[in-house]
């Protein structure tokens, strides 16, 4: 993508990573990921933010198009994470003279991570930088996502640039903003980005958003993904709910099964919610990442959960997405459990173990042996409808 006047004088000059499959060396990205930097001109010049070392190259293209890279006076960090961060070396090759501002905490990091101690200056909670035209102010917002992170106001066009706040995965597909994009395709990404990148941090991402509510903002310029002018309100009520763990009045059926004993109670389960007139989605922990499983739990506020019993305990894949989930913490949820068992049992009993300490609220469990009857179904049934009903209401 061309660089792109997001507002006058303000252009993102960011990159699209599509060959990158795993974020953080773990989260997979089927669609890709933009790294978004953001060159802001007044009578001095600013970047906002830069790219993962690879895109170096291209985000210095994309700048000269703009203005001369040399000419830069200021490199915003607000985030040292390497995926906005890596282009710093290449930038401080090429633009010698341009300070480096981050928050304090980000000082030991630039030094040790890209050997930066000179020309850096740590900037303070609310401290304003008037470019000429153009002013600037910064905002700790920290652990959203790293304890340094910082999001960056300029005042006369009034665009809030938010780094990972408000972000979400997916490349940008030929449109930056969100009044020119295709938001189905983007709403689960920022779903997924939020589940596995920020899910930690859900109280730091209602402090944010809090602390931000104090500015007047027009246009919310994230770090990744789309450029919400046209309702930036709406990012900001996504992010809202995913960090309360509202869920929406809807169903997730995580389930595992080898031969197909569990599947069919998924099935009778996923029935009982649709009879209650509640949307349902069906997972099958072992043919989808936990990152997947994880981000489709965090969505729904009902979740319920299948597993034969393997080796006495629960299902792999299945705890895997599990422990996952408990790692991030969710909560508030309201879930079922069910299984197959062969001999004794004992995948169901874990599973309450770990419903039990995550707090989140049991409203029944089916555990059969071999293959369900069809009493078992008509009990699966049952604990759909009733985890059904009680997201509903
Ligand atoms: C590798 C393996 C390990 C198993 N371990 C146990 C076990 O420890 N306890 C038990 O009661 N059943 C065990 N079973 C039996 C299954 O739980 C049982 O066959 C169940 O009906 C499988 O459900 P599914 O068809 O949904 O996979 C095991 C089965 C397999 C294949
Ligand atoms: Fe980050
Ligand atoms: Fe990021």
């Amino acid at each position: 993508m061309n660089p792109t006047e997001v507002r006058p004088g303000i252009h993102w000059v960011g990159v699209n990573d599509r060959t990158t499959d795993l974020f953080e060396g773990q989260w997979p990205l089927p669609h890709g990921v933009s790294y978004n930097a953001y060159l802001v001109v007044g009578r001095k010049v600013a970047l906002i933010d830069s790219v993962k070392a690879p895109f170096a190259e291209e985000l210095l293209d994309k700048i000269a198009r703009v203005v001369d890279p040399n000419r830069l006076d200021y490199l915003v960090v607000n985030h040292m994470e390497p995926d906005h961060s890596g282009a710093l070396p290449v930038l401080r090759r090429v633009a010698p003279g341009a300070e480096v501002l981050a928050t304090a905490s980000a000082l030991p990091m630039l030094a040790r991570f890209y050997g930066l101690t000179r020309g850096v200056r740590a900037v303070a909670d609310g401290e304003t930088l008037d470019l000429g035209g153009k002013v600037l102010s910064f905002h700790p917002i920290p652990f959203v996502h790293w304890p340094e992170t910082m999001a960056t106001y300029e005042g006369t066009e009034r665009v809030l640039f938010s780094c990972d706040a408000f972000g979400g995965f997916g490349a940008l597909d030929g449109a930056l903003f969100d009044d020119e994009a295709d938001l189905a395709y983007y709403d689960p990404e920022v779903v997924r980005y939020f589940a596995n990148i920020v899910g930690m941090h859900t109280r730091p991402v209602l402090r944010a958003i809090e602390k931000l509510q104090g500015l007047s903002i027009e246009v919310i310029a994230p770090s990744h993904g789309l450029v919400w002018r046209r309702e930036p309100g709406r990012v900001v009520d996504l992010y809202g709910r995913l960090a309360r763990m509202e869920g929406e009045p809807a169903v997730t059926v995580v389930y595992g099964s080898m031969y197909d004993h569990t599947r069919q109670m998924a099935d009778a389960v996923a029935c009982g919610v649709t009879a209650a007139g509640v949307p349902v989605r069906v997972v099958d922990a072992a043919r989808v990442h936990p990152s997947t499983v994880l981000a489709e739990a965090w969505r729904r506020k009902g979740l319920i959960v299948g597993s034969p019993t393997y080796d006495t305990g629960i299902f792999p894949a299945v705890g895997q997405a599990l422990r996952l989930i408990a790692r991030k913490r969710l909560g508030n949820r309201v879930v079922g459990l069910f299984g197959s068992f062969g001999w004794r049992g004992g995948a169901v009993g874990k599973l309450a173990g770990l419903v039990d300490e995550l707090g989140w609220e049991l409203l029944g469990k089916v555990e059969f042996r071999g293959a369900p009857t069809a009493d078992d179904l008509a009990q699966g049934r049952e604990l759909g409808q009733a985890v059904a009903e009680r997201v509903k209401g």
